[in-house]
């Protein structure tokens, strides 16, 4: 396998509600914004991740549609699909792509255009990630699940109610610093408490928003990118890691342990030859305020049990010890699902090439992303080195 680093980086302008840009357009936006951060011309292939085109905007075949409309006329274009870990899943087929010696210079992009459909069409697409034979036909929602996951955390635990909503505090004030997040403004304690209950014990302010938005990164061989793309740091991609999981929260052992999170962290590092105490930042996928905690546990970030009282005591803050989702994360960046995983590894190749300004976690080298499917049934992790 070769070496394989990443050169380029693009998002749309703004995530949020962008009503008067189609799909081709904002993720056109995104691919040409990475192709000129590292001045390339052209691409030898592309994966998109996406969740669902077909219920979102009635369109799918985005491979050949996303291909023809950058310019990139005839390249093999793919597109992925695993829920909400489909941008994380694009971009470790790219790396593998590379890696494997089939394609010199490739784009991983992700895109999702969440809010041309009303919030029940939304909430039901999101829904065909869960199992529709245990848990939609029943009328359980993600929000729904994850509350399930809460509470059971809560009683396990000890878990706080504060507790989660640290989470929420600590996400909206890291992407208060990021001019493209759907909702940057900060918020309090009392407010994400107080604000509209969506599944006990989840208010609004704990759940992720439906979000229009793109991303891409460029990929090419390490040794391509030391010779001709040397202008800016040098990002390396050493470790991948992947796994799946039962969809259904039922068949698990324990409602609280997220063991594709666990494995795909463990095969991650264990190809990168690093420790989890070697990360320096991570971007992790907090749907959901619970998701976060439950997240930075199974990473072996903190113990079981203890990712509450940790975001609790500010370790995960710009600042603290081991900042997670300076992004703002998918609470206050926005989480439109094809997308996300993208994003994250645009925000932690910013942080490696030192660019994030009042954001940027001082003297950062070694960064992670974990990007999540649905309740946990797929999980993708990387990690990423400044060469
Ligand atoms: N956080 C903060 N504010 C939010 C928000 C969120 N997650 N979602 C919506 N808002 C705001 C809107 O901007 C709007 O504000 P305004 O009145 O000032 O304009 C207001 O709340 C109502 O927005 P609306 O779109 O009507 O909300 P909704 O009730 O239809 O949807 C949720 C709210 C939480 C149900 C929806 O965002 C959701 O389903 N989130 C989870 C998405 C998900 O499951 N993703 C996959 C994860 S696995």
């Amino acid at each position: 396998m070769r070496d394989v680093a990443i050169i380029g980086i693009g998002m749309n302008e703004k995530w949020g509600e962008l009503w008067d840009k189609s799909i081709r357009t904002i993720f056109t936006e995104a691919a040409l914004n990475a192709m000129d951060d590292c001045n390339v011309d052209h691409i030898d292939s592309m994966y998109i991740g996406c969740m669902s085109g077909g219920l979102f905007v009635g369109q799918e075949h985005l491979g050949s549609m996303l291909a023809d409309n950058l310019g990139a006329d005839f390249i093999p274009a793919t597109r992925v699909e695993s829920a909400c870990a489909s941008g994380g899943l694009a971009f470790r087929q790219a790396f593998m792509d590379v890696a494997s010696g089939m394609s010199e210079i490739v784009l991983a992009g992700g895109v999702e255009k969440m809010l041309d459909v009303d919030g029940g069409a939304a909430t039901y697409a999101l829904s065909t990630a869960a199992d529709q034979e245990y848990e939609c036909f029943h009328g359980v929602t993600f929000p729904g699940l994850y509350a399930m996951i809460a509470n059971a955390h809560m009683a396990k635990y000890g878990t706080t109610r504060k507790q989660l909503a640290h989470v929420s505090v600590k996400n909206h004030m890291n992407g208060s610093k990021n001019h493209r997040a759907q909702f940057p403004f900060k918020t309090t304690l009392e407010e994400v408490v107080n604000s509209v209950m969506v599944a006990d014990p989840l208010t609004i302010m704990d759940c992720s928003p439906v979000t229009d938005g793109a991303a891409a990164v460029i990929l090419c061989p390490l040794d391509l990118a030391k010779k001709k793309f040397a202008n800016k740091p040098i990002i390396k991609v050493i470790g991948s890691g992947h796994a799946t999981d039962s969809i259904a929260l039922h068949d698990r052992k324990d409602l609280t342990w997220l063991s594709a999170v666990e494995l795909s962290g463990k095969r991650a590092l264990k190809m990168a030859g690093k420790k989890i105490a070697d990360i320096n930042v991570c971007e992790v996928h907090d749907c959901f305020t619970i998701a976060e905690i439950c997240v930075t546990e199974a990473l072996g970030i903190f113990e079981p049990g203890m990712g509450g009282p940790s975001v609790e005591s500010g370790i995960t803050n710009i600042g603290g010890k081991i900042p997670v989702n300076t992004s703002g994360g998918l609470k206050s960046k926005g989480h439109p699902v094809g997308a996300t995983g993208i994003a994250q590894i645009i925000e932690i190749t910013e942080q490696l090439r030192g660019i994030s300004g009042d954001r940027q976690v001082n003297g950062a080298k070694v960064g992670m992303t974990q990007n999540m499917g649905g309740s946990g049934g797929s999980s993708v992790c990387h990690i990423l080195e400044v060469n």
